[in-house]
């Protein structure tokens, strides 16, 4: 057995076979519904989206018109939605730092950023979404206080007690949540805040659903309940100051998206099914780090 040298270091990422899967997942993903949408204005979104839809997009009469026209409304919901995670990170200053756990392809960061000046350090298994967000960064002239780092995010190397704020947006699912915890709680100062926006299967339907099962089948990952949420943030010194069921502000998202054929999935109907039978739900979490 081959011995490692006294001041060896493993490289980062360290990661499982599943996480390669994962990677090679996010690696490969072009969905118009994420690339369309961020093409707008280049504020990439690999999430969904919140708030009431103007649904006279769709009174359109010429096609092409109404397809551009019900892009830009998906986008504005996902908008809103980043824009209501960051709200929750302040008060922030521009020497702070935030911690941007499983960012896809940026827009996040860049979201916090604009809203308060600070530093940003964003992390996901893929390359080739590092990649983007760095060149997103650059070309909008932020990319030295706005990065973004192919890591583990359970394992980040990142210093200790060197964040203000950190937060997941749809990430969480993809990971063990004590795993998870124990990291931001490590990475954030003492009195930081922690943000989490995410799909949970309701404890109160019992199990997961088939739907909630159909979800973790399309996306490769694991739905958690929500009680794992409390039940791991307390174990990680992370204690709620708000939450907010976000299932009924982000229906009307997926009931325009299901009518966009030039951006559908085809999981559209399984969330529909899984939010109107009580058995998922979208839920916002807010938690300061004591
Ligand atoms: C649904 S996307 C969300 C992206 C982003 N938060 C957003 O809102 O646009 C999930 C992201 O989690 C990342 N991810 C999953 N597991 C991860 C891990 N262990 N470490 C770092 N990133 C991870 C993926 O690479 C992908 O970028």
């Amino acid at each position: 057995m081959a011995i490692p040298q006294s001041g060896a270091t493993a490289s980062l990422p360290a990661q499982s076979t599943y996480q390669s899967r994962v990677a090679d997942y996010w690696n490969a993903e072009k969905n118009p519904v994420n690339l369309e949408l961020g093409g707008i204005d280049d504020l990439y979104h690999h999430h969904y989206g919140v708030g009431d839809v103007k649904w006279s997009v769709l009174d359109e009469a010429d096609p092409a018109r109404r397809a551009e026209r019900v892009t830009a409304e998906l986008h504005r919901l996902e908008q809103a939605q980043a824009e209501l995670l960051a709200s929750h990170l302040g008060p922030l200053t521009p020497a702070d730092r935030v911690f941007d756990a499983g960012c896809g392809r940026g827009g996040g960061s860049v979201v916090a950023h604009q809203r308060y000046g600070c530093h940003a350090d964003g992390v996901t298994l893929s390359t080739t979404q590092a990649d983007f967000a760095n060149g997103q960064a650059r070309a909008r002239g932020i990319d030295g206080k706005v990065r973004y780092h192919h890591r583990n995010m359970l394992d980040t190397g990142f210093s200790t007690g060197s964040y203000a704020a950190s937060w997941n947006n749809e990430s969480t699912m993809y990971v063990e949540l004590d795993l998870l915890f124990a990291e931001h709680s490590r990475l954030l100062r003492r009195g930081g805040r922690y943000v989490t926006i995410t799909g949970c299967y309701n404890d109160t339907y019992g199990q997961a659903s088939r739907e909630v099962s159909l979800i973790n089948a399309h996306y490769i990952c694991d739905i958690h309940p929500r009680s794992a949420y409390f039940r791991a943030m307390a174990r990680h010194r992370l204690v709620p100051v708000h939450v907010e069921d976000l299932t009924q502000a982000t229906i009307p998202y997926w009931e325009l998206r299901k009518t966009a054929e030039h951006l559908v999935t085809g999981i559209e109907d399984t969330f529909l099914t899984a939010y109107k039978n009580g058995s998922f739900q979208y839920l916002m979490i807010v938690a300061d780090r004591v």
